[in-house]
């Protein structure tokens, strides 16, 4: 499974990059407007960080701008994914975009009518949101499911990427589904480091190591 992060900040995507954690980020308008600057300026700065896919999103809402747009974004870097909203411009712009040879990730997906036709319209990239479909009481993780089976029923290549993931248990469940990848702020990405034994194995290796002063260099 690939982990993207879903964040703009230079010095978490460093810091996971340099752990062999990312495979790609993702961004969007405020993910860019939480990071404080240039769309264009940090999208480049992330691109000369990470090999892998860096979603871009547009903010046009027409099918002729958001191409324009994603024919920008594109021109950022080799591994520029435009973002493209699930709306029926979003697969239009998807369509040519895609046909183009560019990556495409289509976002803001809730249902798995929406991600059929986004594989249709040639998406590299599909984006369930299960964290904003649990905020409503909905079930992401059906969501993700249903995708699965969809995609799989007809040999789709389209990758589902599990997006708007709030805690570890997404994770976990994603990959137990068969998301092709997760995006998840770098909080959530590192706390998948955690666990209580491992804490309290480590505290007491470290008082029995002082006690037996143990010195290794
Ligand atoms: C994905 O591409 C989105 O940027 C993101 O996962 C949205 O997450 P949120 O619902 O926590 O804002």
């Amino acid at each position: 499974m690939k982990f993207f992060v879903d964040t703009a900040e230079i010095d978490a995507i460093k810091e996971l990059n340099d752990t062999g954690m990312v495979d790609g980020v993702t961004t969007n308008p405020s993910l860019i407007k939480k990071s404080g600057r240039d769309i264009l300026e940090v999208t480049r700065e992330i691109c000369s960080i990470v090999d892998g896919p860096v979603s871009a999103e547009v903010v046009a809402l027409n099918a002729d701008d958001m191409i324009a747009e994603g024919r920008e974004l594109a021109k950022i870097a080799e591994n520029i994914a435009v973002k493209l909203p699930l709306t029926w411009d979003g697969l239009k712009a998807c369509k040519v975009l895609s046909s183009e040879g560019k990556m495409v990730n289509v976002t803001l997906c809730f249902s798995a009518n929406q991600a059929l036709l986004a594989a249709k319209a040639g998406a590299t990239f599909i984006s369930p949101f299960i964290g904003r479909l649990d905020d409503i009481n909905l079930d992401g993780m059906e969501l993700i499911e249903d995708i699965r089976t969809i995609y799989d029923n007809f040999g789709f290549k389209t990758e589902i990427l599990a997006a708007s993931i709030r805690s570890v248990n997404h994770v976990l469940d994603s990959a137990r589904i068969g998301a092709d990848v997760i995006t998840a702020p770098p909080e959530v990405i590192k706390k998948l480091a955690s666990h209580p034994l491992t804490d309290a194995g480590l505290a007491t290796f470290m008082k029995d190591a002082e006690a037996a002063g143990i010195k290794i260099v």
